[in-house]
C-alpha cells in the first residue's frame, strides 16, 4: 500500500479533556466543567504547548487537530475575551515553527455553561452565538489555518441530551430540535467561510461505526438499516446531500417528533456543502430487529475481540465506512479520531501499550488499502496525541502516544507507540506493509 507523500499523518486533543486552566486568562466554565473536576487540571496542556508540540515536532507529527475551547473565546457566550485567542495563537506560533499543520475543531462538546443556562441548543439564539465564536476564530487564525470541523460528533452530542431527556432533564422533542439549530449553526460557518475566508477547507466531524445485522434474516438486514439511518446517516447525509435522511425523519415522525424546520433553515442547509468529511472512527456495532419504540436493539457482536471497556475492534469496519461515505458523496475523507483506551502502565520509566501499537496498525493498514483502491483520504489522526480525560472513563482509560502522570508537574513520557507511530511517519507509512 501507498500512501500519498502530502498525507496528513495527525494526532488530536480537545480542549476540555486535555487543556486544564479552567479558570485562566479569564475563562468561565462550560458544561464540561461541571462534570468532573478532572477536567480543571486535565493534561495542563496549557502550560504545556512548548514541551507538548516539541514532542510532536520529534514524532514528526505533520498534523495536530485540537480543539478551541469556546470559553475561552467568549467566556459569557458574548463578550470576546483577547487572552483567550492568545492562547492559541501562541500554539499556532510553535506548530508553524515545527512545521505542523494546525486541524482546528471548533466546538468539541464544551459550550459555554453561560449558553447552556439560557437554553443550550434548544434555544435558537445560541446558533447567532456560535456563528459569532466561529467567525471571530476564522478571523482571528487567517491563513494560518485551512482545515476546521464545525462540530466534532453531533451525534454524540445529540445522544447524551436524549440521554438527558430519558433521565427527566429536558425532552427528546428539544434535545431533537436543538440537534437541527446545530445542524443549521454548522452549515452557516460553512458559507461563512465560504464567502469570507476561501482558504479553508470545512466540514463536520461525525462519530461514525460500521453497522452489521445480527444474521442473515431480512428483518435483521431492515434493524441495520434503520439504525444505521439514525446513528450515521442523519448527520452523514446532512453534510454531503444538505438534507435530512428520509429514513431517519420517517422514524422521528412515527416517534411523535415533529421538527421546526424553516424555509430558511432549508436553504442554509442544502447551500452549505463542506469541503471534506471529516470523522472520528474507533468501531463497528451489530443490531437486530426487536418490538419496542425502536426497531432494533444493539447486540454484541460475537466475531469481533473488544477492547477493555467493551468497544468491538473492527478495522475492517474501517475500511467498509470509508468505501461508504466515498461511495456516497465524492467528498475527500479525514479520519480526525482513531485509537485505543486502555489503563496503561508506567513501569521503569517505559509504557509498552503494544495493544495499542496493535490497534493503530491494523486500522492504518485499512486506510493504506482503501487508498489503494482509490478513495480519496488526505489525512489520519491517532486519539490522543498526548494522555487526556476520558469522556466516560476519566483518567483511568487512557489513549495517549505520551503518558502523563498524575503528578504536579504532569511529567511526561514518550509510550512504545510513540517510537513507533514515529517509524510509520518517517517511512511515510512504508512500515505498515
Ligand atoms: C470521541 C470524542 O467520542 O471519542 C472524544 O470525540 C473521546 O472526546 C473519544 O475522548 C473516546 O471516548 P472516551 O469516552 O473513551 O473518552
Amino acid at each position: 500500500m501507498t500512501f500519498p507523500a502530502q498525507f496528513l499523518w495527525g494526532a488530536a486533543t480537545s480542549a476540555y479533556q486535555y487543556e486544564g486552566a479552567a479558570t485562566a486568562d479569564g475563562k468561565k466554565p462550560s458544561v464540561q466543567d461541571a462534570v468532573s473536576d478532572l477536567f480543571k487540571t486535565a493534561s495542563d496542556g496549557y502550560h504545556h504547548a512548548e514541551e507538548d508540540v516539541a514532542l510532536m515536532a520529534e514524532l514528526g507529527l505533520r498534523a495536530y487537530r485540537f480543539s478551541v475551547a469556546w470559553s475561552r473565546i467568549y467566556p459569557d457566550g458574548v463578550t470576546l475575551n483577547p487572552a483567550g485567542l492568545a492562547y492559541y495563537q501562541h500554539l499556532l506560533d510553535l506548530l508553524e515553527a515545527a512545521h505542523i499543520t494546525p486541524v482546528v475543531t471548533l466546538y468539541h462538546f464544551d459550550l459555554p455553561q453561560a449558553l447552556a443556562e439560557a437554553g443550550g441548543w434548544a434555544n435558537r439564539d445560541t446558533i447567532a452565538a456560535y456563528q459569532r465564536f466561529a467567525h471571530t476564530v476564522f478571523e482571528a487564525f487567517g491563513t494560518r489555518v485551512t482545515y476546521y470541523q464545525t462540530v466534532n460528533e453531533q451525534n454524540m452530542l445529540l445522544m447524551m441530551s436524549l440521554k438527558q431527556a430519558l433521565a427527566g432533564q429536558g425532552t427528546v422533542q428539544d434535545a431533537l430540535q436543538g440537534n437541527h439549530h446545530l445542524f443549521v449553526a454548522g452549515a452557516l460557518a460553512i458559507q461563512d467561510a465560504h464567502a469570507h475566508f476561501p482558504h479553508i477547507l470545512i466540514g463536520p466531524a461525525p462519530n461514525l461505526v460500521a453497522v452489521y445485522p445480527l444474521s442473515p434474516k431480512p428483518e435483521d438486514a431492515l434493524a441495520a438499516n434503520t439504525y444505521d439511518a439514525l446513528r450515521n446517516l442523519l448527520f452523514s447525509d446532512m453534510a454531503g446531500f444538505g438534507r435530512y435522511n428520509p429514513t431517519a425523519l420517517a422514524v422521528l415522525a412515527a416517534a411523535g417528533i415533529t421538527l421546526n424546520v424553516t424555509e430558511e433553515d432549508r436553504a442554509v442547509l442544502a447551500q452549505a456543502r463542506p469541503d471534506l468529511l471529516y470523522f472520528n472512527y474507533y468501531n463497528s456495532e451489530v443490531v437486530t430487529a426487536a418490538s419496542g419504540p425502536l426497531p432494533f436493539r444493539k447486540v454484541p457482536n460475537p466475531e469481533t475481540p473488544q477492547t477493555a471497556y467493551g468497544w468491538d475492534i473492527d478495522p475492517l469496519g474501517l475500511r467498509i465506512t470509508l468505501r461508504q461515505l466515498w461511495d456516497r458523496y465524492r467528498l475527500p475523507l479525514m479520519i480526525t479520531e482513531n485509537g485505543l483506551g486502555a489503563q496503561d502502565a508506567l513501569e521503569g520509566g517505559a509504557v509498552h501499550d503494544q495493544a495499542r501499537i496493535a490497534y493503530l496498525r491494523a486500522h492504518l493498514q485499512q486506510v493504506g488499502q482503501a487508498i489503494d483502491e482509490g478513495i480519496h483520504v488526505v489525512g489520519y489522526n491517532v486519539w490522543s496525541a498526548i494522555d487526556l480525560v476520558s469522556t466516560h472513563d476519566g483518567f483511568e482509560k487512557r489513549y495517549g502516544l505520551v503518558y502523563v502522570a498524575q503528578d504536579a508537574a504532569r511529567t511526561r513520557t514518550r509510550k512504545d507507540s510513540f517510537a513507533w507511530y514515529q517509524g510509520v511517519i518517517a517511512s511515510d507509512g512504508e512500515t505498515l506493509n
